[in-house]
């Protein structure tokens, strides 16, 4: 017999149908039993006449919570029926997995335990409805970005997580060892993207792994995290790239809020705004001044780059002046940013560069590269970087490279922007972190 899913009961009345779920709750009465079985398109009431089956009946009083249930029955219409107005009369039920009657957490309760609990018993967190919602969503969404860039000419591409040298930079770096060796884990696939330019794709977008060996204890940073880059050539400015991530993000936007917008509303209490494009755009300068106007310090030791106090206030003054949620903040100096990025040809102390700031998170570093060869190498010789460990990258740009730029955006940062929520740890399917490599 074949599964139906819950979601479509209502067009099976008056049928024997075999469903599959968790136990979510069970009302054990004396003359009647009540099933509350959850899939991933809804939950359904099940009902047990005992005197019908007096030993089924037994195994349904032994049940814990969440086990996991195979079910066939007949679907019936009951107005007095909470949900939905159907419910199920049992004819057979095959336990699959009982659960253990002590649950470690009932996910379903009034109030959940902190964060780091849940997160030990994941799968189990995982089970709440807003979660489940979550990762429908991110797949939206990843959908979305892929249908965009294909529509754009854009091609995929894998690249690999393992390195012989930095990325990005000798900071934030595993290393691990190999076959006696060093290697390092890719702290971004920044050279292969542009590789790819190098190799006449023309434009090339990647959704994978990227670590980072920080070791600092924020809502926003993990060890570990899921980064979407591209890489576009024969551009003129990084406004080419920014221009096309608005328009990207806002279909993206759009789709998420088309396909889920009334169950986010229900489940988060966010109302998805589709952001008009273009996204308003404030220059380093002018965030120094707002900033400044604010009566807000940076950090010395920062040199320059914004904290997230700062992106939370620069936030805030985009919100209150142009009504919108981002904001990209351009032209870096050259001191925070790294030796692959552009100067402006009339400010050699400024890069053409950008940040993508949505509700005063960072989501988004991007810029257009050096791709002459002669001034790379200059400035990577700059910043104190030799060339010989990094002239497979350096080569690229001997034999015909397009001018080219692009960006990384962090996939779960984006999800705590998009549903409102402020911590990581709840947007990412496993979180890690430097106290944390389990499950
Ligand atoms: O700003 P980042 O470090 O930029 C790069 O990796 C460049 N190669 C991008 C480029 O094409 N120029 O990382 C990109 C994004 C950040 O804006 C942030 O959203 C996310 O990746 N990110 C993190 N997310 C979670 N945990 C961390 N530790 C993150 N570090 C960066
Ligand atoms: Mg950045």
């Amino acid at each position: 017999m074949e599964r139906t899913h819950i979601g479509n009961l209502r067009e099976f009345i008056g049928q024997r149908v075999k469903i599959q779920g968790f136990l979510q709750t069970l009302r054990d009465q004396k003359k009647m039993q009540f099933l509350i079985l959850r899939d991933t398109t809804g939950l359904v009431q099940v009902a047990n006449y005992r005197p019908n089956n007096p030993e089924m009946a037994d195994t349904i009083s032994s049940l814990g919570a969440e086990s996991a249930l195979t079910i066939i029955g007949t679907v019936v219409e009951n107005a007095i029926v909470k949900l939905n107005g159907i419910e199920i009369q049992m004819e057979e039920l095959v336990v699959n997995n009982a659960a253990d009657p002590q649950l470690p957490f009932d996910p379903f309760g009034e109030t959940l335990p902190a964060i780091d609990f849940r997160l030990d018993w994941r799968f189990l967190d995982l089970r709440r409805a807003e979660n489940l919602l979550l990762f429908q969503v991110q797949t939206t969404m990843e959908m979305a970005m892929r249908e965009f860039w294909v529509k754009n000419g854009f091609i995929e591409i894998q690249s690999p997580k393992l390195m012989g040298t930095p990325s990005e930079s000798g900071a934030e770096l595993f290393e691990v060892d190999y076959f006696g060796g060093k290697a390092y884990l890719a702290q971004s696939p920044q050279f292969y993207k542009q590789m790819a330019m190098a190799a006449g794709f023309d434009r090339v977008f990647e959704i994978g792994p990227v670590f980072r060996a920080d070791p600092s204890f924020t809502s926003r940073h993990m060890t570990e995290f899921t980064g979407i880059d591209m890489e576009m050539s024969w551009i003129d400015s990084h406004e080419d790239v920014m221009a096309f991530q608005e328009r990207w993000l806002a279909y993206t936007f759009q789709q998420v809020k088309d396909k889920h917008g009334d169950a986010i509303k229900e489940k988060f209490g966010t109302e998805i705004t589709v952001p008009t494009v273009p996204f308003p755009r404030i220059t380093m300068a002018e965030a120094y001044a707002i900033l400044k106007a604010e009566g807000y310090q940076l950090p010395p030791e920062k040199k320059g780059d914004i904290d997230p106090g700062g992106e939370r206030i620069l936030g805030k003054y985009v919100k209150q002046k142009y009504n919108h949620d981002f904001v990209f903040v351009t032209d870096w100096p050259i001191a925070v940013r790294p030796f692959y990025h552009m100067r402006h040809e009339d400010n050699p102390n400024l890069t053409k560069s950008f940040d993508l700031l949505a509700t005063g998170l960072e989501i988004t570093t991007g810029a257009q590269r050096e791709h002459r060869y002669d001034v790379l190498a200059k400035q990577a010789q700059e910043k104190g970087l030799h060339l010989e460990p990094i002239q497979f990258y350096m080569d690229y740009f001997r034999f015909g490279c397009p001018p080219h730029g692009g960006f990384g955006l962090g996939l779960s940062r984006l999800l705590m922007v998009l549903l409102g929520v402020n911590n990581i740890r709840e947007t990412v399917f496993l979180f890690r972190g430097p106290n944390r490599l389990t499950p």
